[in-house]
């Protein structure tokens, strides 16, 4: 059975589509089987997909709240990892998909609002997954920072202060992300190397259900 990993934020512009990009491009390259399933009218995932193809990437595009969590125990019989990509955190789908979630990824910046929206996301989560047998993991993920500045060592203090659930691995603001938009595809160079680091966090926390690190990606 495929693991679910959904990207949720209530604060938009966090990299919840980028991350998820990344993190579909990279295991596939290793060879997992991945399907990412756009829930969000600014098909994000979809356009980036049309740019470059991964084999062993797929993108659906599925924006039908009911029947999304049909869709996805369907896609979980045939991929390694199901990523849901959401529009607000607590729109109707974005509920599905937090219940048929393994995993939930909440990307934040170092800014006030993005910290504040990580920590309504994390509520929201807890309260729609109270009284789970098997509740979803949950990791606030550092991301699109600048590690040398106030605003990032304010917000990861704030973050930690809160006692939210902190992934140990952040990731910078690098061109290489951006550059993704237009050619599709992974990031190159230092953004590769970044997100590399990245997974392996994940990995160390025993995070991710497939093993990814046992090819070369770049
Ligand atoms: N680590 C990063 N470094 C630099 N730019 C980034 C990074 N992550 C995301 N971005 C850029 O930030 C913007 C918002 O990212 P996106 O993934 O679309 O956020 P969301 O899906 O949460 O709305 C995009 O223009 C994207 O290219
Ligand atoms: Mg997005």
């Amino acid at each position: 059975m495929g693991q679910v990993i959904t990207a949720l934020q209530q604060k938009g512009g966090a990299g919840k589509s980028t991350l998820l990009c990344c993190l579909g491009g990279f295991l596939a390259y290793d060879d997992a089987r991945v399907v990412i399933v756009d829930t969000d009218p600014q098909r994000s995932c979809v356009q980036w997909a049309e740019e470059a193809e991964i084999p062993g990437l797929d993108v659906l595009e599925h924006r039908a709240e009911r029947t999304l969590l049909e869709v996805i125990s369907r896609l979980k019989k045939a991929y390694d990892v199901v990523l849901v990509d959401t529009a607000g955190y607590d729109s109707a789908i974005a509920c599905y998909a937090i219940q048929a979630s393994d995993l939930i990824l909440i990307p934040s910046r170092g800014s006030k609002r993005d910290v504040v929206g990580a920590a309504t996301t994390w509520k929201h989560v807890q309260t729609q997954v109270k009284g789970r047998k098997m509740p979803p993991q949950i990791r606030i993920a550092m991301w699109n920072v600048k590690p040398a500045t106030l605003v990032y060592r304010h917000g990861r203090e704030a973050l930690e202060k809160a006692g939210l659930p902190l992934l140990q691995g952040t990731v910078n603001a690098l061109t290489g992300f951006e550059n993704m938009s237009w050619n599709g595809g992974l990031p190159d160079g230092e953004a590769l190397r970044a997100f590399g680091e990245f997974i392996a966090a994940l990995q160390l926390e025993g995070l991710l259900d497939y093993y990814a690190g046992a090819q070369e990606v770049a």
